[in-house]
């Protein structure tokens, strides 16, 4: 079934979703609506209709997607709740648990819940997705499609494994930033140039990743290229030293705890 998907919100997320979908699937019609009009200069390039105007959005589409911040997401999802006639609606809005979104637009609204991450601008996100009871098969089709259109998905059964996503894959490109920095940093520190450095730290982590993703334990490809006695090792032993499994371990679950704090500020229905 040709997909009309409204994205209410055009802004970064939502930009990289409709332009993602766009060139993955063909005949699909993309209503984009936000109040800015700056923002939806962006879309002109591409064949998709916009609106300032949410109610206008929806009227006719098959999936609408709320793709706003989530301190506004309340007010604009109670907005549209007596103008949605059983559509999928996709929310990518952080920390909003499926239930506050069910007192908002009805509880037989079919919804899905999901948690993309940056690289998404990219066409290189990982998204984790969590759907309520009233999503058919068919519905659950169009949002694996319209995630996977930028990048890697997963799906989870529990709303609460959303904070788990956050903490590994939303927040995750953050921590690996982090790494590039501190290596960059060393690099420069040795006399290398930062574009050098940035390239072979950047090109490593691309690299390292891409082994993982084609099937081989983390664990067996580090022991792989650890000889005893030689750099690596010593590089290790000082990481471990500095307690490093245990830190990232503390940081995946700070994240995980915050994550929770923040459904309970802003997502509580
Ligand atoms: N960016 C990310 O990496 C990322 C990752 C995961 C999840 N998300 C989620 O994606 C959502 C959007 O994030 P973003 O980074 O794309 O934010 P953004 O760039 O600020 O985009 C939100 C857009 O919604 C517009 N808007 C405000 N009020 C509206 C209304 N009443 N109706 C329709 N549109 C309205 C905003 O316009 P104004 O500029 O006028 O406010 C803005 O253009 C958030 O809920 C966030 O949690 C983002």
């Amino acid at each position: 079934m040709t997909q009309s998907i409204a994205f209410i919100g055009g802004g970064n997320m939502g930009f990289a979703l409709a332009a993602g979908y766009l060139a993955n699937a063909e005949g699909a019609r993309i209503t984009v609506a936000d109040p800015m009009t700056d923002q939806l200069a962006r879309f002109e390039a591409l064949p998709i209709e916009v609106t300032t105007d949410n109610r206008h959005a929806i009227a006719d589409a098959t999936t609408v997607v709320l793709a706003v911040k989530p301190q506004i997401l309340e007010l604009v999802a109670r907005d549209l709740a007596a103008h949605l006639d059983g559509q999928l609606v996709i929310s990518v809005a952080a920390g909003v648990p499926i239930a506050a979104l069910e007192t908002w637009l009805g509880d037989s609204t079919p919804i899905v819940r999901c948690m993309p991450n940056t690289p998404a601008f990219l066409g290189k996100g990982m998204t984790g997705l969590v759907a309520n009871s009233n999503v058919t098969d068919e519905a659950r089709a169009a949002a694996d499609a319209l995630l996977r259109a930028v990048g890697d998905v997963e799906w989870f059964t529990q709303d609460s494994d959303l904070d788990t996503v956050t903490a590994l894959s939303g927040s995750g490109p953050a921590y690996f930033f982090a790494m590039i920095e501190a290596m960059v940093d060393a690099g420069v520190a040795l006399g290398m140039t930062r574009e050098s450095a940035l390239r072979l730290t950047a090109r490593t982590a691309e690299g390292a990743a891409a082994m993982v993703l084609d099937g081989e334990d983390p664990g067996v490809l580090r022991v792989n290229v650890t000889s005893p006695g030689g750099t690596t090792e010593r590089a290790l032993s000082i990481l471990q030293n500095g307690d490093f499994a245990q830190t990232v371990g503390q940081a995946v679950n700070g994240a995980r705890d915050r994550s929770v704090e923040l459904k309970e500020e802003f997502g509580n229905g």
